[in-house]
């Protein structure tokens, strides 16, 4: 039965004008069960900063979801980092690493799930080989990933490292995990 109260999100790839939203996305997977961060004090952050610093850059991958009215709901992205300059779910530096977050009031109705998709079809589409991320233990979002097929393949602190593999990559293209000290996440 179709839900009038909350119908089928829209989604839209990621445009530059996006940037402010996904910023506001960043926190809320940085504030994911509690306020750790001020948007201010995120942004200052140069490990959390650069997930979303001068969006979009060549290689980035976006999905946003948004209402009849052309609010955003939320937001997956995906973007590559160097090995000297590693985000917290880092697996190589041809991998991208996702964030994703739907706004506060949204969640459970399917958004997140329907964003996570799309995102994983954009990554195929583009040629990547695989798609990580950093979850933090106690986070339900681990379920919506597993879900999907993303494997544990490393841990840092107190955040497990995930990957799902897009395409038939040998071995060697997808390095071995990697465990240490992490930040907030
Ligand atoms: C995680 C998140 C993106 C999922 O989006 P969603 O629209 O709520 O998810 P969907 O409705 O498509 O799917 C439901 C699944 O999402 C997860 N989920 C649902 N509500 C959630 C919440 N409030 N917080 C975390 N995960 C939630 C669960 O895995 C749930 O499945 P389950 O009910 O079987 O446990 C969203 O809840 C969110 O933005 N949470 C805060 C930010 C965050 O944790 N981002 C991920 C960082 S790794």
């Amino acid at each position: 039965m179709t839900d009038t109260r909350h119908p089928a999100p829209r989604l839209r790839p990621a445009q530059a004008g996006d940037a402010p939203f996904l910023e506001r996305m960043l926190l809320e997977a940085f504030n994911w069960d509690r306020p750790r961060f001020t948007r201010a004090a995120l942004l200052a952050l140069p490990p959390a900063a650069h997930y979303v610093s001068g969006w979009p850059q060549a290689g980035d991958l976006g999905v946003v979801a948004e209402d009849a009215r052309g609010r955003g709901l939320g937001a997956a992205w995906a973007r590559s980092f160097p090995a000297e300059d590693p985000g917290y779910g880092h697996v190589a530096p041809h991998i991208p690493e996702l964030t994703l977050a739907v706004v506060p009031g949204q969640r459970g109705r399917g958004v997140g799930g329907a964003l996570l998709d799309a995102l994983v079809l954009a990554a195929a589409a583009a040629g990547c080989a695989a798609l990580s991320l950093s979850v933090e233990d106690g986070n339900r979002a681990r379920r919506l990933y597993e879900g999907r097929g993303f494997v544990r393949v490393g841990r840092e602190g107190d955040a497990d490292t995930l990957l799902l593999r897009l395409r038939s990559a040998s071995r060697a293209a997808v390095p071995p995990p990697r465990t240490g000290p992490r930040g907030p996440r």
